[in-house]
């Protein structure tokens, strides 16, 4: 039996005897270890950290002394000195094997690390970006064998990393002399490669070890937000989220309204491509600014975003899908230059990758969510919603995926509602009304207290009271209902009818009032009958989305629901419910996935294997087409009530009393309420 020490890796398992001597990162690598390195083990990057352990292992069936590792030597101690290292840690570049030894691998020192994304399911992304650092020693010039820099660099990378050739952009060609002498001949590179290329890229150099990091942006574009993630590609860590309104929506509130601007206008969708890539470009400048890193070290951006927004990021008119057969320009993910994209202040070289689209009207944001939350994985039947502008539907478990949208129009996410604004501080989300006083509490975003507690006016001092955002208006109008302001048709009562001075006449119907400082030169705050209009299409179309699916499936109930997008985390499963968003199932069956989309991107960014999995996945979802079922119609019409005309919501019933009100329209009040109602239906008997 050999007497070469033994070397057991923790959390890996892995394990093999090694000749006294051996670095460590070397064991690791020999027995494939993920153990990190951008130096190439030269004592610089510290990205090996380890941690041996000493003492008696029995699970291992080893000893280790405290000799098992050659002793500190001076290229840690100058690391230590300059930069400080955990105790207990050593450099796995730098430490030998001179004993039986027992060796943790940190989470920061694994290749593949894993990034918890949500805390409560613990789901992971591990890391294996498509864009790398490489710290490489180039040979200097020899005028008795002349070849080119870039030729030596090339031959560094295959001797020090085993990467067999890489391909340059002209435009680094320029700055790879100076950085090369800059540098003594010692750079760092960062290369990418993803699933579909078959050799690296050079995106940058710089001379000597490169320390500042390389990042991404994960960007979710929808038809009313962009929102961006910054994310460490090293860490996985989001670095800094952000969000602005797309500037399309001059062109229009919603998709279809933004495909008729097109036709109607010559040149409208290079106008909508211009002004949205524009957009993305100051975002890009803004987040970088947010966490305090050069733009030019965002070397990679991720999109995903509904068919529509895709061509016209993509600079295609969207007119086709405007219209039967809604065809796509192409339905497979792209991997581009982002300069294509105009994103002029990230990196010049940055790479673009766009998700792929399942379909006409179920694009890449849609992919995403599939990707994030794995309906195809599960065991139980999951109806996932993705609100926003147009929501994202996906039906399905392991046996089958379905999917398709539905157009909700912005009054979700707070626009096209009186006094609706999008969820920043000092907008209302969430709203109680006492069923007997009818009198309103709430809280506004960036403040914890409610509005009757002591303090609350100090808190929202500087943020004033400005708004209701699309959670905000979605409990609003549930509260309304349940309260009996509203009845089942969606009609507000009068103050006689309710009982509440806080219903007050507005033309020939009535409006509640949440809000009213204009003495104070502030704004008035009410729920229009407009409003609850808007947010009864807009539920409708979601609930008939889903049971198109649901149809589809030869299902008339699901398992549980998922509520994601941008505010899928804020709504309320209970008022989703009473308003009939979604289908009656246990509230605790109902979770919230955050903003999905948005996490799909992320997952994409870090992974590589991602981007193939949700391509083969994508190929085998169905859509469903609901622009031209005919089903859709009629259970559109049909979710219009509150919570709904035909479909029981038993689940619900064990919650709360919905109260039987039925109101008349005008703003007289006479013959509102219970009574007047019937006497109206008896009197039209
Ligand atoms: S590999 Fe870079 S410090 Fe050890």
């Amino acid at each position: 039996m050999s007497q070469d020490p033994l070397v057991v890796f923790t959390p890996s398992g892995k394990r093999g005897r090694f000749p006294k001597g051996t670095p460590v990162l070397t064991a690791a690598r020999q027995l494939g270890v993920d153990l990190d390195s951008v130096c190439g083990g030269r004592g610089i990057c510290s990205k090996c950290q380890i941690t041996p352990s000493y003492g008696e292992f029995s699970k291992h069936g080893v000893t280790v002394h405290q000799d098992a590792l050659s002793e500190w030597n001076a290229v840690e101690e100058r690391y230590d000195q300059k930069r400080g290292l955990k105790p207990g840690r050593r450099l796995g570049c730098q430490a030998q094997v001179m004993g039986d030894v027992v060796i943790d691998v940190p989470p920061e020192s694994q290749v593949h690390r894993q990034v918890v994304r949500k805390a409560a399911s613990a789901r992971v992304i591990e890391m294996d970006p498509a864009t790398r650092l490489y710290f490489v020693e180039v040979d200097e010039p020899d005028m008795h064998e002349p070849t080119g820099d870039l030729e030596r660099l090339e031959r560094a990378l295959s001797r020090e990393w085993d990467i067999p050739a890489i391909r340059a952009d002209q435009s680094l060609l320029s700055k790879l002399q100076p950085v090369l002498r800059k540098g003594k001949f010692q750079v760092t590179v960062a290369l990418h490669k993803s699933h579909t290329d078959d050799v690296a890229r050079l995106i940058e150099i710089w001379p000597g070890l490169h320390e500042d990091g390389l990042y991404g942006l994960a960007i979710d574009l929808g038809s009313t937000t962009i929102a961006a993630h910054l994310t460490d590609l090293d860490t996985g860590e989001v670095k800094a989220s952000s969000g602005i309104m797309n500037p399309q929506i001059r062109f229009g509130e919603d998709l279809m309204s933004r495909v008729s601007y097109s036709m109607m206008n010559p040149g409208g969708d290079r106008e909508m491509t211009s002004a949205v890539r524009e957009a993305i470009d100051t975002l890009a400048d803004e987040i970088a600014k947010e966490a305090g890193i050069d733009p030019h070290l965002i070397v990679e951006t991720v999109f995903v975003c509904n068919p529509v927004m895709h061509h016209l990021l993509l600079g295609i008119d969207p007119v086709e899908l405007g219209q039967a057969p809604f065809a796509l320009a192409t339905s497979d993910s792209i991997s581009m230059p982002a300069r294509e994209l105009d994103l002029t202040t990230i990196n010049p070289r940055a790479r673009t990758y766009i998700l792929p689209c399942i379909a006409g009207h179920v694009g890449a944001d849609a992919a995403a969510v599939a990707l994030s939350e794995e309906p195809g994985k599960s065991e139980d039947l999951v109806l996932i919603v993705d609100v926003g502008t147009n929501a994202e539907i996906l039906l399905g478990d392991r046996a089958r995926v379905l999917a398709c949208s539905s157009p909700t129009g912005p009054a979700f996410e707070g626009a096209q509602i009186s006094s609706g604004q999008r969820a920043a501080p000092g907008a209302i989300e969430t709203i109680r009304i006492d069923p007997v006083t009818k009198e309103p509490r709430f809280r506004v975003i960036g403040c914890d207290k409610w509005s009757d507690e002591d303090g609350f006016d100090a808190e929202i001092a500087a943020s004033g009271i400005t708004g209701i955002c699309g959670s905000g208006i979605i409990e609003a109008v549930a509260e309304m209902r349940i309260a009996g302001l509203v009845d089942e048709s969606g009609l507000i009562g009068s103050a006689a009818a309710t009982g509440t001075p806080r219903s007050v006449p507005e033309g020939r119907t009535h409006a509640y009032l949440i809000h009213d400082a204009t003495a104070d030169g502030g704004p008035r705050i009410t729920v229009t009958q407009g409003d609850i209009r808007a947010i009864q299409l807009a539920k409708s179309a979601l609930y008939a989305g889903a049971r198109l699916l649901m149809d589809e499936r030869g299902v008339d109930k699901v398992d549980c629901v998922v509520l994601a997008g941008a505010f899928g985390a804020h709504i309320s499963p209970l008022h989703a419910m009473v308003l009939g968003m979604i289908p009656d199932v246990p509230l605790d069956k109902v979770t919230s996935a955050g903003n999905a989309a948005g996490t799909g991107a992320r997952i994409a960014l870090c992974n590589v294997a991602a981007r193939i999995e949700i391509e083969r996945v994508v190929g085998q979802i169905s859509k469903v087409e609901t622009a031209i079922e005919p089903k859709f119609q009629e259970h559109f019409v049909a979710a219009n009530a509150i919570p709904h005309k035909t479909d029981p919501f038993p689940e619900l019933g064990r919650l709360v009393t919905l109260p039987h009100v039925s109101f008349n329209v005008g703003a007289g009040g006479d013959g509102d309420g219970e009574d007047g109602g019937r006497r109206r239906r008896r009197r039209r008997a």
